[in-house]
């Protein structure tokens, strides 16, 4: 089977609800993201940050897979489908996806604050002060924070690197080093990018399908279909 690559970001999960974060009404909109999602911000008040991210859990919580996400799944029966996500979600899962790397980490987990190799599923989504990891260190939010290495990119440029197709979905495009993942590609790739507002710089030879991601995949499929004759 071909291999699909898929790079999302939030705004594959705002037709769920999920607010992305530099659209009007964004996150960064209404939070500073360096005291709520910076290594800084964690070392400073940790205590604001274990309830910032409760809070997002609750959201991911309530909110269920859209059309994007469950048309991604179902491609997997035609395609090897590779999914990078920067979405700390799971709604790509919930959808059915089985193979999701999630770049910025994930909100269904906790990780030690002093050994990141200790990582763990939440079971009770709601993290307090006084969780303790297997070292007696407190809990902390499994989240890459501005300032921290990006450990998931070591397997994500291999995965690029050897797609057939590629499709960016819901991302501005704005953060690094997730957004230079779609310069690994082969030139031979087809690229896609999905977004109702495109990012100006792109690619020359990227296919822009200005849709959300519901409306936006459905289109790829069809696209994709005239390479499969
Ligand atoms: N369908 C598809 N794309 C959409 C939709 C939709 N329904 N609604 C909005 N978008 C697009 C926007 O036009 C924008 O280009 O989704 C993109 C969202 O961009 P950002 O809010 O910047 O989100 P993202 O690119 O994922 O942010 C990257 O920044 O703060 C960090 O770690 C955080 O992973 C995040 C990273």
């Amino acid at each position: 089977m071909k291999r699909l690559v898929i790079l999302s970001g939030a705004g594959m999960s705002a037709e769920s609800g999920i607010r992305t974060f530099r659209d009007m009404n964004g996150l960064w909109e209404e939070y500073d993201v360096m005291e709520v999602a910076s290594i800084e911000a964690w070392n400073k008040n940790p205590e604001l940050l274990i309830r910032f991210y409760n809070d997002r859990r609750k959201q991911m919580i309530e909110s269920k897979p859209n059309n994007g996400h469950l048309l991604l799944a179902e491609l997997e029966k035609s395609f090897d489908v590779q999914i990078i996500t920067q979405n700390v979600d799971d709604l790509h899962e919930r959808a059915g996806s089985t193979n999701v790397l999630h770049l910025h980490g994930e909100l269904t987990k906790a990780r030690s604050s002093i050994d990141p190799t200790l990582i763990y599923t939440l079971a009770d989504p709601e993290m307090k002060m006084g969780d303790k990891c297997g070292k007696g260190s407190q809990l902390r939010p499994h989240i890459v924070w501005f300032g921290e290495e990006v450990p998931a990119m070591a397997d994500a440029v291999p995965i690029v690197e050897s797609s057939d197709y590629l499709c960016v979905i819901g991302t501005s495009l704005n953060v690094y080093p997730a957004a230079g993942l779609i310069n690994y590609a082969p030139f031979s790739t087809p690229l896609f990018l999905i977004d109702p507002n495109p990012p100006a710089s792109l690619p020359r030879r990227v296919q822009v399908i200005s849709k959300g991601a519901g409306e936006g995949v459905a289109e790829l499929i069809k696209r994709l279909e005239t390479f499969q004759k």
